[in-house]
């Protein structure tokens, strides 16, 4: 039995790396997803086979109902703008049961204290349990921050103790580290009383807050991923403690990937990690950009006058931002753009990294639209073309087209990859108002003397378009 509990694992560890390839594109995306869910439920069938002499199986059984009754629904009904949130909520969950792991592996091991009732702990699973309990307790309570947060249940705004901060958290951490240091030095001298690892998971928890708690909405998705990764990482430490090999995999994929998207994100944002661990940026408190005080005057436009525009264009490139994913705009928009091609115009999409508000975002909504991965171009392959382009449409982005970041050292993004959208012929831009994005900072591409505004709600907006250029 335990070779075939082996075998499963590995088959499970095979699925899991077949599936996070298949994550490298939209097109294998969605396979990619079903694999590695294949694998997690092999991975939980060797498990329940492994225990299965000393399970308690009520309790599994119950854990099993209550997970699925919990998670089925918003992985179900959850809107695609609400994802960054459901992330942080699972990712939550993950740290908190790590953390809940090393309590019970603890309690397991030392009956609360003094090791009356089991054996010596072996050195790995000291260290795993310690590092799991902290890390794991870290992510929990960092997670339910960055949840209440994108939620809007919680101000987006940092919320910090300002100069005390930072020594704080050392504190916080020092405290963690030295009771994790009693626990594991106590540990083959009769053990620590149970009151040790309460602190610990106490103020590694605080820890958690305090972190997050100053860290803008802007950051909040890069904060995520990168308690992703410590979920991850303090899972694989469980994993050693319990001396799981598929909690130690698992758990370094997740570590592993989750970082290399915490470095990407950052990287797209132009910020760098300790920088928005420091906190400060996104609260929506930053001044507008470059317009220095001058007052400008941006154009409207109207649906007929945009879908002229579009109809005699060779080529339009279209720019979609947060705000169609808001607007839910991506079918009217596949429709638009059906009807131009009909009439000869070439239609492409310009890709940013992080448009939107989480990697892939606009992806997503143009494959469910059915919009050709073909015409989808990331951002270095399409900015090179902008300056042939009759038409730039603009379709609720923001940041993402600032050329201030491009321009003005000054600005809050100064640095951050933007899309040329400004060196088109013409820029027309879909959004309700002149309000200012994610960044908070005012967007001088919409004053360009060449940029018009079609206000209103982008899906309304494009509908409207569309029923224009039928009348053409
Ligand atoms: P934003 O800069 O956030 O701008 C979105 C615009 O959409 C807003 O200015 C808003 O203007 C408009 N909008 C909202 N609802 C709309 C609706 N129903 N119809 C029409 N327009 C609507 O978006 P972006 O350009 O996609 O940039 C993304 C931002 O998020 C960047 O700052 C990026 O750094 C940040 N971010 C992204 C990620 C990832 S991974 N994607 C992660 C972290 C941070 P109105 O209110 O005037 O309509």
């Amino acid at each position: 039995m335990d070779n075939l509990v082996n075998i499963l694992y590995i088959v499970a560890f095979a699925l899991f790396i077949y599936g996070l390839m298949g994550l490298t594109g939209p097109k294998t995306a969605v396979r990619g997803n079903w694999i590695a869910a294949v694998g997690m439920g092999i991975a939980v069938v060797a498990t329940l086979i492994a225990v299965r002499d000393t399970g308690n199986w009520i309790l599994i059984v119950a854990g099993l109902v209550v997970g699925v009754a919990l998670g089925v629904p918003p992985a179900k009904y959850t809107k695609m703008t609400a994802m960054p949130q459901l992330v942080a909520a699972f990712n939550g969950v993950g740290g908190g049961t790590v953390a809940l792991i090393a309590w019970a592996e603890f309690i397991d091991t030392t009956g609360f204290s003094a090791f009356k009732h089991g054996e010596e702990p072996t050195v790995h699973i000291i260290v795993g349990s310690l590092f799991a309990a902290i890390i794991g307790s870290i992510s929990f309570w960092g997670s339910l921050i960055a949840f209440g947060k994108l939620q809007e249940i919680l101000p987006g705004k940092p919320i910090g103790v300002g100069k005390l901060q930072q020594p704080l958290n050392l504190l916080l951490l020092i405290v963690s580290v030295a009771a994790a240091v009693v626990i594991g030095v106590r540990a083959s001298d009769g053990g620590a009383p149970w009151w040790w690892m309460v602190l610990l998971l106490i103020a590694a928890g605080i820890l958690g807050l305090m972190v997050v708690l100053p860290i803008g909405g802007a950051d909040m998705p890069v904060v995520i991923s990168l308690l992703n990764a410590l979920t991850g990482l303090s899972a694989a430490a469980a994993g050693l403690a319990l001396n799981n090999t598929a909690m130690i995999v698992a758990g370094m994929i997740v570590g592993a990937s989750g970082t290399i998207l915490t470095n990407l994100m950052a990287k797209a944002m132009n910020r760098s990690i300790p920088a928005i661990v420091a906190g400060g940026f996104g609260g929506g408190g930053t001044a507008p950009g470059a317009s220095g005080g001058e007052q400008k005057q941006a154009k409207a436009t109207s649906a007929a006058d945009a879908a002229i525009q579009m109809a005699y264009a060779n080529q339009v490139i279209v720019v979609p931002g947060y705000g169609m994913a808001v607007a839910q705009a991506q079918h009217a928009v596949k429709e638009m753009a059906a009807l131009l091609e009909a009439k000869g115009v070439e239609v492409k999409y310009a890709i940013h990294p992080v448009a939107g508000r989480m990697p892939g975002h606009m992806n997503v909504l143009l494959a469910e639209a059915e919009v050709s991965y073909d015409a989808m171009k990331e951002m270095d392959d399409v900015n090179g073309e902008f300056n042939r382009t009759d038409v730039a449409l603009v379709i609720g982005a923001n940041d993402v087209t600032n050329p201030a970041a491009r321009e003005d050292k000054a600005s809050p993004i100064y640095g951050m990859p933007v899309l040329n959208v400004d060196q088109a012929r013409s820029v027309i831009v879909l959004k309700r108002s002149m309000n200012s994005g994610f960044a908070g900072i005012d967007n001088p591409l919409f004053y360009a003397d060449h940029t018009s505004m079609l206000f209103g709600d982008a899906k309304k907006s494009v509908g409207a378009v569309t029923e224009e250029l039928k009348a053409l």
